[in-house]
């Protein structure tokens, strides 16, 4: 079985200010400098980002942004550019995210010109997608899930997947203390790489990294990251505990 390099995003959220920002980052720099199997990404806010990636520079942390506009640049009041992006040498893009989806009404429409934008734009995405609980409790997970895997994924080419990393993330876990059990999570994770295999190809499906995300925390992490579908985490809450985000990454390396 072809082996994935775990990835772990910490998504800030609008959480931290500069001198708390600065300090997390310390820490998960750290972390991330004994932790040598696993990819760790951070996603601060916006104008905590340049000073952050002063103090992860020299780790093996990259940076990340939580959002983006899709357009190269003009009259976007409140937006911020790719290209502004790259200049605070931001390499990953979240794009889909629960919160840009239900609380900022962010279509799949939307979604999809923005991944094929960042795309384009030689980014990693971060592909957030997840069923409500009233869609879960419909039965209607897969029928969500899939759906958003294949609208995002709509202008990517079997090439550019290489950059594409899927997060899945069911809407009533996040930031609510419930996690998906491991071997819910784990059928979903397995449906989605099918989906890949047959969009794309047994290689693709191989080597996509498809991260689990909703209350993640040192002491679920373990169970969640033996699942031979789970590739690493995307974590909100515990990744605002320099001490939480350090034991997550060390249980994926
Ligand atoms: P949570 O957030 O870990 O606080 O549930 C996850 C996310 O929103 O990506």
């Amino acid at each position: 079985m072809m082996q994935r390099r775990p990835i772990i995003g910490g998504n800030w959220k609008m959480n931290t200010n500069l001198e708390t920002g600065m300090a997390l980052a310390s820490q998960v720099a750290d972390a991330a400098s004994t932790a040598k199997g696993c990819d760790v990404v951070i996603y601060p806010p916006f104008p905590a980002l340049q000073a952050i990636d002063s103090v992860i520079s020299s780790s093996p942390v990259t940076l990340g942004a939580q959002n983006f506009w899709p357009e190269d640049c003009g009259a976007f009041t409140g937006e911020v550019s790719c290209e502004m992006l790259t200049d605070l040498c931001v390499t990953s893009l979240l794009i889909g995210h629960s919160e840009r989806r239900h609380v900022l009404h962010e279509s799949d429409v939307l979604i999809a010109k923005k991944v094929d934008f960042a795309i384009r734009m030689d980014f990693q995405v971060v592909l957030c997608v997840g069923e409500t609980l009233v869609q879960r409790e419909a039965g209607n997970t897969l029928e969500i899930v899939l759906g958003q895997v294949q609208s995002g994924l709509e202008s990517v080419k079997h090439d550019s997947m290489k950059n594409i990393v899927i997060a899945y993330e069911p809407v009533w876990a996040i930031g609510t203390g419930k996690t998906a059990s491991a071997e819910d999570a784990q059928a979903v994770h397995s449906a989605i790489r099918q989906e890949l295999a047959s969009r794309y190809d047994d290689d693709v499906a191989s080597s996509t990294r498809i991260q689990y995300g909703g209350s993640v925390k040192p002491d679920n992490a373990k169970e969640l990251f033996a699942c031979s579908d789970i590739d690493g985490a995307l974590v909100g809450g515990a990744a605002l505990s320099g001490e939480s985000f350090a034991a997550i990454i060390e249980a994926a390396c």
